[in-house]
């Protein structure tokens, strides 16, 4: 496709029609179909590419700073479960100081993730980690700069089984090892955002982080797809 030289914009939309003609000829089941043309007129897709954004879920974190305003320059923020780096990009943009300054007081940025996360200038990654390791918590808080966080957010999610009541245990579990790591690291005042897949242990979730902060909402951003059980926690006001 590099080798093409595109003479102009009509060759381009020709290529990219052939590009989803292609994607769509691949896939197997009617479900990998679907699928693969709901992601490909997704709105948020095709503006995750334009604005460089590594995929689409930045815009649900974008939303929620947007309402909430939760990412200030200056602040160390812990991505927990970052691959492929989309959330750490929008928290680098938003912590750094206008004059893109990435000085100690300028604002930290760490990344923890199963798989491999590509470099971002402004974040430091810790990839093929397991957020849940105590080991791995250890490294985070040598690696901050204060030994604190201000922001403690969390996209995680595991591989999907596919049972949703499992799913959602999974993930319920995940959460609450999160919690040991804000009793850690967060200061006073922080922030706290983490999704889950809503179930019957929700509200235990909820009820923990209304034990430590202040403020607990729940947040369903409009880039979360409807259809999807997705849904985020945002408690504020660290105790
Ligand atoms: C939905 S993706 C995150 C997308 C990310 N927020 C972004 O904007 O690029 C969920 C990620 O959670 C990671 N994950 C799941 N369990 C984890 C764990 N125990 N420790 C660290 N990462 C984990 C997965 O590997 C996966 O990359």
């Amino acid at each position: 496709r590099n080798q093409i030289v595109l003479q102009d914009a009509k060759s381009l939309v020709q290529l990219r029609r052939l590009h989803v003609a292609c994607v769509l000829d691949k896939a197997k089941t009617s479900a990998e179909h679907r699928w693969i043309a709901r992601h490909l007129s997704d709105p948020y897709v095709k503006a995750a590419r334009q604005n460089n954004y590594r995929c689409r879920s930045a815009f649900k974190l974008l939303e929620i700073d947007e309402k909430y305003k939760i990412l200030h320059p200056g602040h160390c923020v812990i991505d927990c479960g970052a691959a492929p780096g989309a959330w750490s990009q929008v928290a680098v943009e938003k912590v750094r100081f206008s004059d893109g300054d990435f000085q100690a007081s300028a604002g930290f940025v760490i990344g923890v993730d199963l798989l491999h996360i590509s470099p971002l200038e402004g974040a430091v990654f810790l990839s093929n980690s397991d957020i849940t390791d105590p080991v791995v918590q250890d490294k985070i808080i040598n690696l901050l700069p204060s030994g604190q966080a201000d922001v403690i957010l969390s996209d995680m999610a595991p591989n999907a089984s596919g049972i949703r009541k499992l799913d959602h245990q999974r993930l319920v579990n995940m959460c609450l090892s999160l919690l040991d790591l804000s009793d850690k690291v967060l200061r006073p005042g922080g922030t706290f955002l983490c999704k889950l897949w809503d179930g019957s242990e929700s509200n235990l979730i909820r009820d923990r982080l209304r034990q430590r902060f202040s403020d607990v909402r729940n947040v369903k951003p409009k880039a979360s797809r409807t259809e999807s059980a997705e849904t985020f926690i945002l408690a504020k006001l660290h105790k």
